[in-house]
C-alpha cells in the first residue's frame, strides 16, 4: 500500500505529532492552573515518535507538524527534527511553537531541517501576555520571533486564539505587527477541549467578527488557498504579502477534506480532534519493537474508522481531553 486513504476516501497526507504534553505556559484557553503531566514511561520516547512518522511518511505522508504542549521544551528535539527532516519523501517538517525557546534554538531548528514554524501570539502587551499565559513573557517570545527569521525561517506565521475581553481589541495591532515583520497570522475560535475552569460562551469571538474588525481598516480579498484543515485565507488588497487566515472549527465545512492525523504525547493515534475515538499506538509500538506489520494492519483499520466530521458546540465540553495533548 503507498497511499492511507480512509473510509471516507479521504487521503491522509498530513500527520501532527505531539512530543511532549508539558509547556512552560499555562494559557487560559488550553490548561487548568494545577496541571499534571504524564509520567515519562507513558510518553512515547523520541525513537517511537520517529518509527511512527516513518511508517506514514513511507506511505504517502508528505507533512509533519511536530505539536507539544510546547515541542521546544522536549529534550533531544532538535535531534528528532534531524532525523525526520531525512526520511525520503517528506516535503515539509512544520512545527507550532509558543515561541519561548526560539531565541536560543531557532538556529538549531533550521539547521537541523525544520522548514517552517507556527509561532502563538495572541497579544503584544506585556501584561495581557501574562495573564493570558499565566507564566509567559512577552519579550522572550518577540526575540524568538526575530531569531526564527533571522535563522532564516520563511513563511513564518502567528497563531492567535481571539478572546472577547482579553485580545479581540488587538486584532487590528496584531494584524499591524504581522504587516510590519512579513509575517502570516491566523486567527483561532477557541474550541472547547478539557475543563480549564472558566466558561467559554463569554468570551467566544467567531470568525466572521474578527473578519468585520480587520475589514474596517483593510480592504480584504477572499483567497482560494487551502490548507485541508478548517482554515480560510484572505490576503489584503494594500500588503499582498500578509496571508491572514480564519481557523473556525466549529464549521463542519472542512471536515469533508480532512486530510490529517494526530498522534498524541502518549502515542495514541486521534482519527478527528472532535471524537474520543482513536487507536493505542503506544501498546503495539512496544508489543512490537521489530516487526512492522501488525502495527500497520491497525493503521489500516483505525482509518477505516476516522469520523466523517467532528460535532462541537460551543461551550459544551465534549472530549475531556486537554489541548496540550493532541497539540492543536
Ligand atoms: N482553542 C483554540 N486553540 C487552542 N490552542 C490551544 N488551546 C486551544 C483552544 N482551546 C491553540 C493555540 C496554541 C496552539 C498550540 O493551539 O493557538 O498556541
Ligand atoms: Fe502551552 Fe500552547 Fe497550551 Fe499555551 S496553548 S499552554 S503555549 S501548549
Amino acid at each position: 500500500m503507498s497511499e492511507w486513504i480512509d473510509g471516507q476516501g479521504r487521503k491522509i497526507d498530513y500527520l501532527r505529532l505531539s512530543v511532549t504534553d508539558r509547556c512552560d505556559f499555562r494559557c487560559v484557553y488550553c490548561m487548568s492552573e494545577n496541571m499534571r503531566f504524564l509520567p515519562r514511561q507513558q510518553v512515547l520516547t523520541l525513537e517511537e515518535i520517529e518509527r511512527v512518522a516513518r511508517l506514514f511518511v513511507e506511505r504517502g505522508v508528505k507533512k509533519l507538524r511536530l505539536t507539544g504542549g510546547e515541542p521546544l521544551v522536549r529534550p533531544g528535539i532538535v535531534h528528532l527534527c534531524e532525523r525526520l527532516a531525512t526520511l525520503p519523501g517528506l516535503r515539509e517538517l512544520c512545527m507550532t511553537s509558543n515561541g519561548s525557546q526560539l531565541f536560543r534554538l531557532a538556529g538549531d531548528l533550521k539547521a537541523a531541517g525544520l522548514s517552517r514554524l507556527n509561532i502563538s501570539l495572541d497579544t503584544l502587551d506585556a501584561q495581557r501576555f501574562a495573564a493570558i499565559t499565566r507564566t509567559g513573557r512577552l519579550e522572550q517570545v518577540l526575540r524568538g520571533i526575530d531569531a526564527a527569521q533571522q535563522a532564516g525561517f520563511e513563511h513564518i506565521k502567528l497563531n492567535c486564539v481571539v478572546m472577547k475581553g482579553r485580545n479581540a481589541d488587538e486584532v487590528p495591532a496584531l494584524v499591524d505587527y504581522a504587516i510590519a515583520h512579513g509575517l502570516d497570522i491566523s486567527f483561532i475560535e477557541e474550541m472547547p477541549l478539557g475543563q480549564v475552569g472558566r466558561e467559554r460562551e463569554e468570551s467566544f469571538c467567531s470568525s466572521d467578527e474578527v473578519r468585520a474588525l480587520i475589514a474596517e481598516r483593510h480592504e480584504l480579498l477572499d483567497s482560494a488557498e487551502h490548507s485541508g484543515g478548517p482554515a480560510r485565507y484572505v490576503r489584503l488588497a494594500q500588503h499582498p504579502g500578509t496571508r491572514i487566515g480564519f481557523i473556525s472549527p466549529h464549521s463542519h465545512n472542512f471536515c469533508s477534506t480532512c486530510n490529517r492525523l494526530r498522534l498524541t504525547a502518549e502515542g495514541r493515534l486521534l482519527l478527528c480532534l472532535g471524537h474520543e475515538n482513536s487507536l493505542d499506538l503506544r501498546g503495539l509500538l512496544r508489543r512490537h519493537p521489530l516487526h512492522d506489520e501488525p502495527i500497520l494492519e491497525a493503521l489500516r483499520g483505525a482509518l477505516q474508522r476516522k469520523p466523517a466530521r467532528h460535532e462541537f458546540t460551543v461551550g459544551d465540553v465534549q472530549v475531556l481531553r486537554f489541548m496540550n495533548l493532541s497539540g492543536g
